[in-house]
């Protein structure tokens, strides 16, 4: 099974057959830029507030920062407005992502209560209305991020998905678990074949894949044109390349060392040092875990005042990963091709 061969997503061509999961507090630039570097062939950003966007929310508007080397790329918004869901993809579009992907699946109470997220798979003619004002107010493909529905055993993803290929989603992405299970038990990819057989747009399948053999036995039982990757490449985006290439990838701690201290100056550059100092502790444990460093050096980098003390304990740890960082940031583009807020038609510091 060749996974390094490209579909589509209505005009945006897509190079491979795996997909970088959105993840809240996960899915900052850094983890997508090497998502592609490692082979994914769409990467996502967490889901955007689209009222945080709405009210020019500094810290929302900077989830919208795109790079030059992400493409192509999905932003996910969510809501329950149609008119305000229309509005912030206007914004993500101008912003230059490629799809304006929606979350109908988020089981967090906080999302949930508004009317947004998993709630939306019990309101199937509001899902519809907002896809409908979603699609046509930009002209870049808009797609749907669905679970199986609320309730344990429900299959409300089965009623609802063609409704919003009817809408005018231009892909799903189902995470065949109830709002209910959370992360619990396993997804149901019985249900993500089903949905396949009833639309005609492609099917992304998410849930637990975490080997080249999930990903193979879930293409062939579903017939989906991809497979989505979340937890399993928290801190080991080696899994992306074993999963396209088929061979197993253990990474030398140089190359392990490189790419974290690559991630924290990057992720230091987007959040700033205050925010990046909290955000990136559960990386290191992601990243060293595997068995590829012992658990005192995690503790002990978690433990550091900043994210300059956590690279040069890193480094000094494992001196031959210098070069690779050198090797690797000289690849980056340059910061100055990104697409600046101050280029929106929005200001961060709010009127319009
Ligand atoms: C920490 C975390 C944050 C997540 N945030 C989002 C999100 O913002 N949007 C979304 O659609 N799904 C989100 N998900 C769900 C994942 O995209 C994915 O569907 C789910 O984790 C199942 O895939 P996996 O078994 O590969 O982890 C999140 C999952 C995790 C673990």
């Amino acid at each position: 099974m060749n996974l390094r061969e490209s579909w589509w997503i209505g005009p945006v061509e897509v190079p491979t057959r795996v997909v970088l999961a959105p993840m809240a507090g996960v899915s900052v630039q850094a983890f997508r830029r090497q998502g592609r570097r490692f082979g994914a062939g769409l990467v996502c950003s967490e889901m955007v507030s689209c009222a945080g966007i709405e009210h020019r929310n500094e810290r929302t508007l900077g989830y919208l920062r795109v790079a030059a080397d992400e493409h192509p790329l999905a932003i996910q918004i969510f809501g329950s407005e149609p008119r305000a869901m229309a509005e912030a993809a206007r914004i993500v579009e101008a912003a230059g992502a490629d799809i304006v992907d929606m979350n109908f699946g988020c089981p967090v109470k906080k999302v949930t209560k508004t009317g947004a997220g998993a709630h939306l798979l019990e309101d199937p003619d509001l899902a519809c209305r907002i896809t409908e004002a979603v699609a046509s107010a930009v002209s870049v493909p808009v797609t749907v991020k669905l679970r199986r529905g609320v309730e344990d055993g429900s299959r409300a993803c089965l009623e609802l998905g063609p409704r919003l290929v009817e809408a005018g989603a231009a892909a799903l992405t189902l995470h065949p678990r109830s709002a209910r299970q959370m992360y619990t038990g396993y997804a149901d990819h019985s249900l993500t074949a089903e949905l396949v057989e009833l639309v005609d747009v492609p099917v992304i399948a998410s849930g637990d894949v975490v080997s080249r053999a999930r990903a193979e036995a879930v293409l062939d039982a579903t017939g989906a044109a991809a497979v989505m990757v979340a937890r399993g490449a928290q801190g080991n985006p080696w899994l992306l390349r074993e999963i396209l290439d088929g061979e197993p990838v253990v990474p030398s701690r140089e190359e392990v060392v490189a790419e974290l201290v690559v991630f924290v100056r990057e992720t230091v550059r987007e959040l700033g040092e205050r925010r990046a100092r909290g955000f990136l502790k559960k990386f290191y444990g992601w990243y060293l875990g595997h068995g590829r460093f012992p658990k005192p050096f995690k503790q002990e980098l978690v433990q550091l005042e900043s994210t300059e003390e956590v690279v040069t304990r890193l480094l000094a740890a494992t001196p031959g990963a210098a070069e690779l960082v050198a090797r690797l940031e000289a690849e980056l583009p340059d910061p100055a091709d990104e697409v600046l807020l101050d280029r929106l038609p929005i200001s961060i510091y709010g009127g319009g």
